[in-house]
Formats: structure tokens, sequence, C-alpha cells
């Protein structure tokens, strides 16, 4: 039978065979459940941490080291997790994850069956910028915890020494956690999560349309659609 091939189908790209022979209904396990308890903790964890905020801070303060342990574990288990929740199974260089960013804007990326290299980008992202959120959080928490950085005061005196006068080491400028240049790196920190989160929702809607399917939904079974010739798993 002679293949007529559509012209464009940048909407959806099922990369030339929409349901190859035996592949189709069939499901493969991606997500391992310590990934997936992983992801919706951190979700959870991470939301907790935002609305609580200036409000509840024994609260807050838990939900923040909540996020840290979360990214110790997540740290351990890329390392010696299963084959897709390892960070050498997904992360990429720079010349790969450019062209397939490039790819994306000409609607023809591929299909990962694992995250694909605009995801693991973001995936760092997020993981950084959690950190910080959550270290300079630990610090601020506690004046003393400052002081035992013994680094990060003498760089970071110059630049806000003129605030409130003298920084001393008696911590007496640091009193009820009023270190300013801390919070306001606290505070951008944790708006640049919150960017971070919006974008990578974004890409999981994009991706999800683009592959025909529900990516989040994934996320929660731990199962993705059996690779279509010309995917990469
Ligand atoms: C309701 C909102 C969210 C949805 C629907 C969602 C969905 C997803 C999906 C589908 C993936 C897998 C991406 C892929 O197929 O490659 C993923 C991965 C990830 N997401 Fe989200 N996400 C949400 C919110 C968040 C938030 C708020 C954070 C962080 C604060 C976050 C952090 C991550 C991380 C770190 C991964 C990598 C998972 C791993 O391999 O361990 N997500 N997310
Ligand atoms: C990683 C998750 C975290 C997020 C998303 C987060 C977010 C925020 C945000 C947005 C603020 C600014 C509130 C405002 O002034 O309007 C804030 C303040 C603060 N956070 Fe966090 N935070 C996190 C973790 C932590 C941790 C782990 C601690 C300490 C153990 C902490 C301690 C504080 C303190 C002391 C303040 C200052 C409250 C005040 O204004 O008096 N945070 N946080």
């Amino acid at each position: 039978m002679k293949m007529v091939k559509v012209a464009n189908m940048t909407d959806a790209t099922f990369h030339d065979e929409p349901h190859p022979g035996g592949s189709a209904g069939g499901k493969v396990r991606v997500w391992d459940p310590l990934v997936r308890i992983f992801h919706w903790g951190l979700v959870a964890a991470f939301a907790t941490a935002w609305l609580t905020a200036d409000e509840l801070q024994p609260v807050h303060e838990i939900a923040g080291y909540t996020v840290a342990g979360l990214i110790a574990f997540r740290l351990i288990w890329g390392v010696v997790g299963g084959r897709y929740a390892r960070f050498t199974q997904f992360l990429r260089g720079p010349g790969p994850t450019l062209s397939y960013l490039g790819d994306m804007l000409r609607g023809k990326e591929r299909r990962y069956l694992g995250h694909n290299p605009a995801g693991a980008l973001m995936i760092v992202a997020l993981l950084i910028s959690l950190s910080g959120t959550a270290f300079t959080g630990w610090l601020m928490a506690e004046p003393a915890r400052l002081a035992m950085l013994p680094e990060l005061p003498q760089i970071a005196t110059p630049a806000f020494a003129d605030e409130d006068g003298e920084y001393g080491e008696s911590g007496e400028g640091a009193e009820g956690g009023g270190n300013e240049a801390l919070e306001e790196a606290h505070e951008v920190l944790a708006n640049l999560v919150l960017l971070l989160v919006a974008l990578h929702v974004g890409g999981v809607v994009l991706a999800s349309f683009r592959h025909r399917e529900n990516l989040a939904r994934a996320m929660l079974t731990g199962d993705k659609r059996a690779p279509d010739p010309g995917d990469i798993a």
C-alpha cells in the first residue's frame, strides 16, 4: 500500500505513523513510584511553603525543609535509581539542548520516553533555584547560622553595610531575622521558582498536545505510550 504523507502536521506530530503495528494502546512504565512521590510531594511542599510565607512561619519552615529533603533524596536517586530516574539518562549538553529547542520552534521535536532535553534543563533550573530558596530560608531563620558560615558575611557585608548602619559581629542587625539582603535573596529566589514552575507547566501542556498524551497523568500513573518508531527511548 502506498503511504500518502500529509504535508503539514504541525499540531500533532506523530512522527509519520500514529499507531504502528503492535504498539497501539501499549504502555510502558517510565516513572518509578519514588520519582512520582518525589514530584507530587515537591508540588505540595512548595505550594505549602509559598502559601504560608509571612503567614504561618512554623508551617512555612517545615514545608521548606521538606522541599530540601525531597531534593536531597532526588539527587541520590538520580545516581542510583532506575533508568528514567537517572541524570545520565536525561541530562544533555548545550548542543543537543539547543538543537532540541530549535526543533521545538519548528514544531519538529521528537518524542522522548524519558525527559526531553528542554524538560531536563528545566529540572536542573528548578532543583538549583529551590535549593537556593531553602538554603537562604534556613540561613535566615536563625541569625547564628550566618555566623557559622564565616565566608558569607564578609563577602556580603559591603553590599548592604549601609542598609541599617553597621553589620555588627554581635548580630544586632540580624535580630528578628532582619538580614535584609538575605531576605531579599530568599524572596527573589522564591519568585524565580514560581516563574520557572509556570514555564515548566507550560512546557508539559505543550508537549502533551504535541505528542497527544497526557504527561501530567503519566507522572501520576508512571506509564507512557510505548515508543513509536522515531521516538527516543
Ligand atoms: C500541577 C502542576 C504540575 C504539573 C502538571 C507537572 C507535571 C510534570 C510532568 C508531566 C513532569 C515530567 C516531565 C516529562 O515528561 O519529562 C514533571 C517533572 C518534574 N516537575 Fe513538575 N509538574 C507540576 C508542578 C511542578 C512544581 C510546582 C515543581 C517544583 C516546585 C515541579 C518540579 C518538577 C521536577 C523537579 C520534575 C522532574 C521529575 C523527576 O524526574 O524527578 N513540577 N512535572
Ligand atoms: C523552598 C521553599 C520556600 C519557599 C518557596 C519560600 C518562600 C518564601 C517567600 C515568598 C517569603 C517572603 C514572604 C514575604 O515577606 O512576603 C519567605 C519568607 C521567609 N521564609 Fe521562606 N521559603 C521557603 C523555604 C524556607 C525555609 C526552609 C525557611 C527556614 C527554615 C524559610 C524561612 C523564611 C523566613 C524566616 C522568612 C521571612 C519572614 C518574614 O518576613 O519575617 N523559608 N519565604
